[in-house]
Order: C-alpha cells, then sequence, then structure tokens
C-alpha cells in the first residue's frame, strides 16, 4: 500500500464514521481492540478510574454502573453501536434533540478537564460495562505493576 492509496482508504473509511453512518458503527466498534485489561475478575489502573470519574461526572444523568436513568440514555446499550471516536464527539461537544415534544440535552464536557484528561479511562469503564466483561458496582483494582 503506497501513501496515495492509504490516504485514499483512510477517508473511504473516516467519512462515513464522522457522518455517523450507522450501518458502519457496529462494524467499527467490533473491530476496536478492548481498551480495558481485566486479569482474575480485577480492572486495571485506567478502567478503574474510568469507574470513579464516570460516577462523578455522568451518573447523575446516566444511572449508576452505566445503566440509564429518566434523565439520559444506557450508555452500556450505546457503546454497542457506537465507537469510541463518536463517543468522545458527543462528549466534547454534547447533543441535543427532542422526542416526542421532550427536550433532551447532553451537556458539552470539551473544557471541563476532570472529563476530558479521564476521557480514554470513562470509554474503557463504559466499553468493560458494556461487554459484559465487568458487573455492577465498584471494580477490584490490579495491584500497580501487575
Ligand atoms: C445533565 C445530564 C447529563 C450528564 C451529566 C451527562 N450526560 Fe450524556 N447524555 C445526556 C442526555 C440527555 C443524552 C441524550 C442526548 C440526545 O439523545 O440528544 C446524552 C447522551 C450521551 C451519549 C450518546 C448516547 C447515545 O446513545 O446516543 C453519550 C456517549 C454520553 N451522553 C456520554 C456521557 C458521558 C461520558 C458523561 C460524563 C462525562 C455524560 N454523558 C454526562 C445527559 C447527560
Amino acid at each position: 500500500v503506497n501513501s496515495a492509496m492509504f490516504w485514499r482508504l483512510a477517508v473511504v473509511v473516516a467519512l462515513p464514521l464522522t457522518f455517523g453512518a450507522p450501518w458502519t458503527a457496529p462494524k467499527a466498534a467490533a473491530q476496536e481492540a478492548k481498551p480495558y485489561r481485566l486479569v482474575d475478575g480485577k480492572v486495571d489502573f485506567g478502567t478503574f478510574n474510568g469507574f470513579r470519574r464516570y460516577h462523578n461526572a455522568c451518573h447523575v444523568c446516566h444511572g449508576p454502573d452505566g445503566l440509564g436513568s429518566s434523565f439520559g440514555p444506557a450508555l452500556v446499550d450505546s457503546l454497542k453501536r457506537m465507537n469510541k471516536d463518536d463517543f468522545a464527539a458527543i462528549v466534547a461537544q454534547g447533543k441535543e434533540s427532542e422526542i416526542g415534544g421532550v427536550k433532551l440535552v447532553m451537556p458539552s464536557f470539551g473544557t471541563d478537564e476532570n472529563v476530558m484528561l479521564h476521557l480514554d479511562d470513562i470509554y474503557a469503564y463504559v466499553k468493560a460495562r458494556s461487554d459484559g466483561a465487568i458487573g455492577r458496582g465498584r471494580p477490584e483494582r490490579l495491584e500497580k505493576g501487575q
């Protein structure tokens, strides 16, 4: 693959993702490497940090353990059809829609360092929940260096 071909391929792959073609999302999600590490039921530090950050910033609307609430959708379901780029874009930019006269507002966290600096970890945690790799509640954490 020469570099001109590479870029043509990259554009072909990136365009539908950028514009959120729904039929490409599940495939893209399935192709991602797992963002979390799990040994004997214990999670890596990043995933554990993601659990803590999620429960600081997101759970008031998205419910404990990513299961959703009357204020926001269940992110464990969202990540079955959404890849990391889609996830990150929505967190950074926010999202609004109106369903049956009810306005849904996902605030933008683009300038919130408590979220943006830990976005990889939050994603890893929610993804692990979405894959069913970890259960509800506080996950156990691997020791340093494990
Ligand atoms: C004030 C309530 C609120 C908070 C806090 C909040 N969200 Fe949301 N979020 C929403 C609502 C409401 C929607 C649905 C928006 C829509 O459909 O237009 C949403 C949608 C989303 C979506 C898209 C889900 C989908 O299925 O389309 C993602 C991803 C998301 N939020 C991630 C997060 C993360 C990560 C955090 C924490 C950093 C967070 N949200 C914090 C209310 C919130």
